[in-house]
């Protein structure tokens, strides 16, 4: 552990604050006045002009007004390779070198870790690694993680263990094989990971990515390190992920990470850290990019990406409150200014008028009119919003801290569907939170079959340490009433998704090929604008962009299809003609 102290500590020193950098230079001020000669006596005149001269060529040969701006300014100004910055002064530019090791990365959890997984993989290829898909010849293992929820950890846990044999194995050969553990249980866990398992290389936690050279460094030294620092404002805006699938049709864009409303049964808070938002001129940027390579879908992504804030820009830091949906309140003091999300839509639905535009994961509490206006206008803005409800019951969902009653939920599903007819509505649900009774689950099932959702995220509730439920509410229902209530709830979702998935039986929709179905190779997969899967023969068809052809259609395509049936989770039907989708809007 002795190892491990001191490159925590080295990594303290390394952040140098605005007062680290004032610091240096008041200590460099006093050095130059204690240098004044003393035999001699010139005049004071020649005496302070000596002085200048002396300390202007002490500034001359010091550090510039750039260093400490490198060392002081936010993350998203910094150079977009790690590698263009001065090595730390204990690592020589070579050991920060992948030296073309190979790196197998593996991961858990939401679309959120996908993406990040992207994000220190884009890092990494900077630096000289190389990435295999195959785990035997890996050098280095990173596994991105999950903290939610208990089962995904212990999947992770288990992971582990069957890692330890390779290790193990591994430990004859000349380059010993290193794991590391990224993302949400490295900040969970912290050092009881590094302790409890030996062999676990690395943590790095979800803001400290671009360290991953140096930590990789050290641990080449055969040192354990860590940073699992969290940040106000890191964002990783300058690196773009890589594209993993190169024949790709969508991509989630990161546009905020953490969170700061603190639901009372949420870890993200504690291992996301604070909400913050990247500069709308970099999503755009990234957006732009991905249009340029063909893509045809754009997923916004972020814990509560219709909080999104963009304070970077001064002028737009003016004093306007923010406007909740009505019956909402939040955990934390009102925010005010900043380029908002109804804003960041805008922009991003005009980039291509082709590709079309989704965001998740929302909070009900930030859905103010000029969104809804913006999403029922905009032809390339899907009509599909997911709306987590996590309770059916006033009661729990005041102990869940969720700003809203049952009824303001009721009330804006309302206003959604009135604002944007036909929008597909999609929620998760938790099933036996702290105090939840026989009464309150009713509720939840009465909701579900209320608002009829297209597609539900049910999970039976998981006790996290360090969230305000572990420390004030009881975890009293017992694991086989959580279980069976889950069941009930997804029962009821499927009854319901399937009623409400029925009503497209006839309709013929916008589909977007994703490729071949998973099921049958003589069929086609693809989603229709409420993202809803829609499997449909192969068949070669009329082509709507060149009148009097004939195509099949291929992954990235717009077809027209005609629904023919409909389950919980999937709609059939056959294929009408390749378009496009501003085309297709005359028979939608
Ligand atoms: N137990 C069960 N489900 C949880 N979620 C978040 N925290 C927990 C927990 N402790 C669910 C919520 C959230 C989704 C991403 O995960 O429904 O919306
Ligand atoms: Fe967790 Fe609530 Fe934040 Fe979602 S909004 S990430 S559930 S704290």
């Amino acid at each position: 552990m002795h190892s491990l102290q001191c490159v925590l500590q080295a990594q303290k020193s390394l952040r140098w604050g605005p007062l680290a950098a004032m610091s240096w230079l008041l200590l460099r001020t006093c050095r130059a006045h204690s240098s004044l000669p003393t035999s001699a006596s010139p005049s004071p005149e020649r005496q302070e002009n000596g002085v200048r001269k002396d300390f202007s060529s002490r500034l001359a040969t010091g550090p510039t007004f750039q260093h400490f701006l490198r060392s002081t300014s936010a993350p998203q100004e910094k150079p977009s390779s790690p590698e263009a910055e001065d090595p730390p002064p204990y690592l020589t530019e070579e050991e920060l070198l992948g030296r073309q090791r190979k790196v197998y990365l593996e991961t858990y959890g939401c679309q959120m870790n996908v993406n990040d997984t992207e994000i220190a993989w884009s890092i990494l290829q900077k630096s000289g690694y190389l990435r295999t898909r195959n785990l035997q010849e890996a050098d280095v293992i990173l596994l991105v993680t999950c903290s939610i929820r208990e089962k995904p950890e212990q999947t992770i846990w288990n992971r582990l263990h069957q890692l330890k044999t390779l290790k193990t194995k591994r430990l004859r050969s000349r380059v010993p094989l290193r794991i590391g553990i990224l993302g949400c249980m490295a900040e969970r866990l912290k050092e009881e990971i590094l302790s409890r398992e030996k062999m676990v290389d690395l943590l790095a936690g979800p803001d400290a990515y671009r360290d991953l050279p140096r930590l990789l460094a050290v641990v080449e030294s055969g040192q354990q390190a860590a940073n699992v620092l969290l940040s106000l404002d890191e964002t990783y805006a300058d690196v773009m992920p890589v594209q993993t699938s190169p024949s790709a049709t969508s991509a989630f864009v990161s546009i905020m990470r953490g969170c700061d409303n603190m639901c009372s049964y949420c870890i993200v808070p504690f291992t996301r850290g604070r909400e913050r938002s990247r500069p709308v001129a970099s999503i755009l940027e990234e957006v732009r990019k991905l249009s340029d390579q063909g893509l045809k879908e754009v997923t916004l992504l972020g814990q509560n990406v219709n909080s999104f804030r963009d304070n970077s820009e001064v002028q737009f830091n003016n004093s306007v409150s923010t406007n909740l949906s009505h019956g909402f309140t939040t955990n934390y003091k009102t925010k005010q200014g900043g380029l908002r999300f109804s804003h960041l839509l805008d922009q991003v639905s005009r980039v291509d008028p082709e590709m079309r535009i989704r965001f998740t994961s929302p909070h009900p509490k930030d859905f103010p009119d000029e969104v809804l206006q913006l999403i029922q206008e905009r032809d390339n803005i899907c009509k599909q919003i997911h709306l987590p409800a996590q309770s059916g019951s006033s009661r729990v969902l005041e102990a869940m801290r969720r700003g809203y009653s049952r009824e303001a939920y009721v009330e804006l599903v309302h206003h959604l569907r009135e604002s944007i007819p036909g929008v597909c509505l999609s929620s998760d649900f938790i099933a036996g939170f702290c105090g939840e009774t026989e009464e309150d689950h009713q509720q939840t099932v009465s909701l579900l079959r209320e608002v009829q959702y297209n597609t539900g995220f049910l999970f039976a509730y998981s006790m996290r340490q360090k969230t305000r439920a572990y420390h004030r509410l009881k975890d009293d229902v017992p694991e086989e009433v959580k279980l069976r209530r889950l069941e009930e709830l997804i029962t009821v979702f499927r009854e319901e998704a399937s009623k409400a998935n029925k009503t497209s039986v006839g309709c013929t929709q916008l589909v977007l090929v994703e490729g071949l179905s998973k099921r049958s190779v003589t069929d086609l997969c693809g989603r229709n604008d409420g993202n809803l899967k829609v499997i449909f023969p192969d068949a070669e068809v009329e082509d709507g962009i060149n009148p009097g052809l004939k195509v099949r259609a291929q992954p990235g395509d717009y077809v027209l299809v005609k629904i023919t049936s409909a389950s919980s989770q999937t709609l059939k039907g056959h294929v009408l003609c390749r378009t496009t989708l501003k085309d297709s809007l005359a028979y939608c």
